[in-house]
């Protein structure tokens, strides 16, 4: 077995992170990469139609950036529909997470309708596979900051600058996340924030433990920009901050650094940097409800970003099974299923996400 002695890991880790470090400027189709973000995220045209609003709901969140969705159109009404495909059975085995997705996909449609003068109205077809069909018809256009901020929203997995946000900013989150159905608690002590803290490092260990958590989450991560530009999807290494590298070297760099230690540290200090956490919960177990959830959360999200806010998931508390109950106990609702964890604060953006081009979503 080759033994590879702390300094060599040390001199390779350097290496390999002053390669990432000069990557994300020259490195080779990073300037593609740029150019197909800012093509994705162009705002409406005037004569914008519904394979544009599709383009603007798949900006949307969705976990591990899947996209697991696709679209039927026809006159006056699109329809959102799941696709197992692209589902995580490992870290979502009931396709919890998916149907958030799509709520959040929904928003984004509905809020980019409103713009282009289209009221519209979704409903949860209760099939056996529930989708959200969406009937729009000819309103005033309503040019929101919400709809300003879909190009603009990101996922953002930085520390964050440890300032807290103006009770004001406050009050326009909580109303952005508002609706029936769904609660959101809203954590900005110090004392609330490090115990959940403990909540985000009991469930990460476990999944860190977890051989087929982490090959899943390796099956997403997109090392390159040729990678990431080739599957249009997954999580590409400098949304998160993290190395530009040949996907090669990602692959190693990952086995040997990602590490439970590593990650556990990495969620202390982005905690302990963010002015507060945000957890989202639906009245229900149920798909009506996760689309519920999806739909706060992206108003919440886009809120946050007109606000100069920024936003990232914890989920590992509500992912893990066995941290779920214990979880929902200390947020006062022990008969609830919490769904998203959220931390909020101020940060510069990263690079924004890829998505796979409008034709192949379409059903
Ligand atoms: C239901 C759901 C679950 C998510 N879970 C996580 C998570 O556990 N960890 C994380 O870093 N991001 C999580 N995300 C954020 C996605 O990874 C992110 O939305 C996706 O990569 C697209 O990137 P963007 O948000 O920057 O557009 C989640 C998003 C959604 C909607």
């Amino acid at each position: 077995m080759a033994v590879i002695s702390r300094r060599t890991t040390i001199g390779f880790g350097l290496s390999v992170a002053a390669l990432g470090a000069i990557g994300f400027g020259v490195w080779p189709r990073m300037d593609s990469y740029r150019e197909e973000v800012e093509r994705q995220r162009q705002l409406l045209s005037s004569d914008a139609g519904l394979r544009d609003l599709v383009r603007m709901a798949t900006l949307a969140a969705n976990g591990h950036n899947t996209q697991p969705w696709t679209f039927s159109l026809a006159d006056q009404r699109v329809t959102i529909l799941p696709d197992f495909s692209r589902r995580t059975a490992v870290v979502d085995p009931d396709d919890h997470h998916l149907y958030v997705s799509l709520g959040c996909a929904a928003e984004n449609l509905i809020i980019a309708a409103a713009a282009q003068g289209q009221a519209a109205e979704a409903v949860l077809e209760p099939t056996a596979e529930p989708q959200i069909d969406i009937a729009l018809s000819a309103a005033e256009p309503v040019q929101s900051e919400l709809y300003q901020a879909i190009p603009l929203r990101q996922s953002t997995r930085s520390v964050y600058d440890g300032q807290p946000i103006s009770g004001a900013d406050m009050a326009l989150l909580e109303a952005a996340a508002r609706d029936d159905g769904v609660s959101v608690l809203f954590f900005t002590a110090a004392e609330a924030r490090d115990a959940i803290l403990d909540f985000v490092i009991q469930g990460n260990s476990t999944q860190m433990d977890d051989p087929a958590f982490v090959q899943e989450l390796r099956d997403w991560l997109r090392f390159s920009p040729a990678r990431a530009l080739t599957t249009g999807d997954g999580l590409f290494s400098a949304c998160s901050g993290n190395p530009v590298l040949p996907d090669w070297i990602g692959g190693q760099m990952f086995r040997l650094f990602f590490t439970k230690e590593s990650e556990n540290d990495k969620y202390r200090d982005q905690i302990r940097s963010s002015a507060g956490i945000a957890v989202f919960a639906g009245d229900r177990p149920d798909p009506e409800h996760w689309i519920k959830v999806g739909r706060s959360f992206q108003r919440f999200a886009l809120r946050a970003t007109a606000l100069g806010i920024r936003n990232a998931h914890l989920n590992q508390p509500v992912e893990v099974a066995t941290v779920r109950p214990e979880f929902a106990r200390w947020l006062g609702m022990p008969d609830a299923r919490p769904d998203l964890v959220v931390r909020f604060g101020r940060a510069p953006a990263l690079p924004m996400s890829l998505r796979r081009p409008v034709s192949e979503v379409l059903a």
